[in-house]
């Protein structure tokens, strides 16, 4: 089947016991054994079973299910967050005197993690431009378990080859998690193109909506496996009525992501025109330096993207408290068209020195394009820099 196709069918049939289409959420924290012996033998597994819901939940095993079939993977896990499914992936794969390499540039949420938490496990990190093959093999060592990698990364946009990732870290003997927030599994799959593990924000483009916070992890099996015995006993896991919303907005997700894709082309070329902006950074513009292997890896260029201003920090404060349609927020991936100062907000746990090593400016602007009706936003960003 097609990949629409499998976003609207695929892994979901109606319910046997009563046809309902929509799925069953099961909102119960706990499953009844028919007896004390029945108990006992699902948590030995040796039979299989619904215990708890922190353990296992039909609704919230459809929705991993599912993405771990769009994606092309064995098998997936929800987690309450993008943040907790990230720190169970490394807790899991990782232990205290190892190390990893992450790229240098993340969502801010992660480098907060990498570099204030897991230093405190005792697991080492090592922040590098992986866009440079012969940097990202130099920095992996004996004892590095997993090099991390965001593409496009937030909030840049940078694209990484994530084929040639795979080389160095294989070669390396090392995993390669790729975060695949910003496209989905409809734009690109980084585990056809040799990535051992995917993690999503399922806050974003997956919910779609705004309306939950979720995570998502997929692998293979035997890694899935333990990752599951260790999430269970750490306890991020989400609620059945999350997972539910989730697989309710992934209906929508690839004509969502045509219009996102469609809308923020449209905004990158107007913006790159533009007398007051000095940089787009989009990866479906030829002047991105990563055009190349955008188009290789991704089928389209996504929603999000970024600009400097000429007038730097003081001209994006007055653009962003002038817009009147876009929202001054932070996350993405929403119907709503969300503005706003990785600086100052989402990638606030970078130092200034940080930022500008990664070639985030003082005035840099991110914008996740929504659904609107493009001339719209475009009319609303032009009335909002005709005030600078
Ligand atoms: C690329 C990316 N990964 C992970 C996360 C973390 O996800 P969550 O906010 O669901 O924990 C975010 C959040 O913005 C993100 O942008």
């Amino acid at each position: 089947m097609h990949i629409e196709t499998n976003i609207v069918h695929g892994g979901q049939h109606p319910d046997k016991l009563t046809g309902a289409l929509s799925p069953p959420i099961y909102q119960t924290s706990t499953f009844a054994f028919r007896d004390a012996d029945h108990g006992a033998r699902l948590f030995k597994r040796e039979e299989e079973g619904y215990i708890y819901t922190r353990y296992r939940n039909p609704t919230i095993d459809l929705l991993a299910d599912k993405i771990a079939l769009l994606e092309s993977a064995e098998a997936g896990l929800v987690f309450a967050s993008g943040l907790a499914a990230i720190f169970n992936v490394i807790v899991t794969l990782v232990k205290s005197g190892e190390h990893i390499v992450s790229d240098d540039t993340i969502y801010g949420g992660t480098f907060g993690l990498f570099k204030n938490i897991f230093p405190k496990l005792g697991i080492d990190v090592t922040f590098v431009d992986t866009v440079n093959r012969d940097k990202l093999t130099s920095v992996i060592r004996d004892n590095t378990k997993l090099v991390f990698i965001e593409t496009p990364a937030n909030p840049t946009l940078k694209i990484i080859d994530i084929a040639k990732c795979v080389e160095v870290a294989h070669s390396k003997n090392v995993d390669l998690c790729v975060d695949n927030t910003f496209l989905t599994p409809y734009l690109q799959k980084p585990i056809e193109l040799g990535a051992d593990i995917v993690v999503h924000s399922a806050t974003k483009y997956f919910g779609g909506h705004g309306d939950i916070i979720g995570g998502i992890v997929v692998g293979g099996k035997i890694f899935m496996e333990e990752l599951w015995k260790n999430a269970k006993d750490i306890g991020a896991s989400n609620s059945p009525f999350n997972a539910w919303l989730v697989l309710r907005g992934l209906k929508t997700l690839a004509v969502r992501m045509d219009r996102h894709c469609e809308n923020a082309e449209k905004i990158a070329e107007y913006l790159s025109k533009h007398n007051k902006i000095e940089n787009v950074y989009y990866p479906g513009l030829f002047s991105h330096p990563g055009h190349e292997i955008a188009k290789k890896q991704m089928s389209k260029f996504g929603g999000m993207l970024g600009f400097d201003l000429k007038g730097g920090k003081e001209a994006g404060k007055i653009l962003m408290n002038s817009v009147k349609l876009c929202i001054l927020a932070v996350s993405l991936g929403d119907a709503d068209t969300l503005i706003e100062h990785p600086a100052s907000m989402t990638h606030s746990t970078y130092s200034d020195e940080e930022l500008l090593q990664r070639g985030i400016k003082p005035g840099f602007v991110r914008i996740s394009v929504g659904l609107e009706n493009v001339n719209d936003l475009i009319e609303d960003l032009e009335q909002a820099l005709n005030v600078i």
